[in-house]
């Protein structure tokens, strides 16, 4: 393990003004994504929309990292590597690692996360392609009496993950996600993701993670999308900031925030209310996938002709969400 190495990553990944592109949905959710423009996924079309993405001009400047999915870092721009072709743009090639999450057996409603078996091999193969991070996502479930023990479960699994990542050379984006798809008050996703982030601290020192080489990838704290009550961004910034003081140790270099289902306006607007407050100790920074590129999906809509338009309005957005993330508004 190169301790040293696995910081500067780290660092590099939550840079001044960039943040990372989530472009690794599995072959089930490209296909969902896809349904909006009424496209069939397969590799040669899931790799024109990701070149669309990866190929926009000077997007670099607002893009620190990329997550791929396996599918992706095995494919080539232009007769290049996936990877080296986003190294050569100065952009650090990510992989999703985990295997999704499936029901959690004796509790209905929650999820547990696949994918340790064999994941020493499969990291070691993907730091061989050129990946200097990887990504692995939990799913917590506000319910009638959950969430509950996958609380635990999913926390033990991302601390054995991010341990092996560290082993092979690749810092960890740890994600535990609360989902906001219930109809629970922004108090509620609160209490849940301060419990959340206590345990999986927890768990992560337990198995001697070193948190300066780790990124950490939370939910903002959010009402429930059918709550009737929704939370304003200054109510969203301040419990999310005042939770994670409580909780996130400050050796972590920085946190990622995913986008959730938020609009690509809300998830902009929000990150630059939480980049307001003052004298956080880590970078608050992005890793959106749905609102990074919603948008240019839909200007795209599978069409070679549209690609410059769709590369224009990628390109906005994430200048707008970089802006965001300096505190600056655009
Ligand atoms: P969203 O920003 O669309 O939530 O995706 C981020 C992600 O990587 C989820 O794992």
């Amino acid at each position: 393990m190169d301790i040293a190495n696995l910081k500067q990553t780290a660092k590099a990944m939550v840079a001044h003004g960039k943040g990372i592109l989530a472009a690794d949905e599995s072959s089930r959710t490209i296909q969902k994504r896809f349904d909006i423009i009424g496209l069939t996924s397969n590799p040669q079309t899931n790799l024109n929309y990701r070149k669309m993405l990866f190929t926009t001009p000077g997007v670099e400047e607002f893009l620190s990292g990329v997550i791929l999915y396996d599918e992706t870092i095995r494919q080539e721009i232009d007769g290049v590597a996936v990877p080296k072709y986003l190294a050569n743009k100065g952009i650090i090639p990510g992989i999703k690692v985990d295997k999704g999450a499936v029901d959690l057996p004796n509790f209905p409603g929650e999820k547990i996360t696949e994918g340790l078996d064999g994941l020493g091999g499969r990291l070691k193969e993907y730091a061989s392609m050129g990946a200097k991070f990887a990504k692995w996502r939990a799913v917590i479930t506000i319910g009638e009496g959950i969430p509950n023990t996958c609380i635990e479960s999913n926390a033990e699994s991302l601390a054995r993950y991010a341990a092996l990542c560290q082993e092979a050379n690749l810092v960890p984006i740890v994600e535990p996600e609360v989902l906001m798809d219930a109809d629970n008050t922004l108090e509620v996703c609160r209490e849940v993701t301060s419990q959340t982030l206590r345990v999986v601290f927890d768990r992560l020192k337990a198995h001697k993670v070193i948190l300066e080489g780790v990124i950490l990838k939370p939910n903002m704290i959010i009402s429930g999308k059918k709550c009737f009550k929704q939370a304003g961004s200054k109510e969203i910034a301040k419990a999310t900031v005042e939770t994670f003081l409580e909780v996130v140790p400050k050796e972590v270099p920085g946190v990622v925030f995913l986008s959730g289902g938020q609009t690509p306006e809300e998830a902009t607007i929000n990150l630059y209310e939480i980049n307001l407050i003052p004298n956080s100790p880590w970078q608050l920074s992005y890793s959106y996938g749905r609102a990074l590129q919603g948008e240019a999906l839909e200007v795209w809509a599978g069409k070679e002709e549209n690609m410059a338009m769709a590369q224009k309005t990628f390109s906005q957005r994430a200048k707008k969400v970089s802006l965001a993330r300096q505190g600056k508004s655009s």
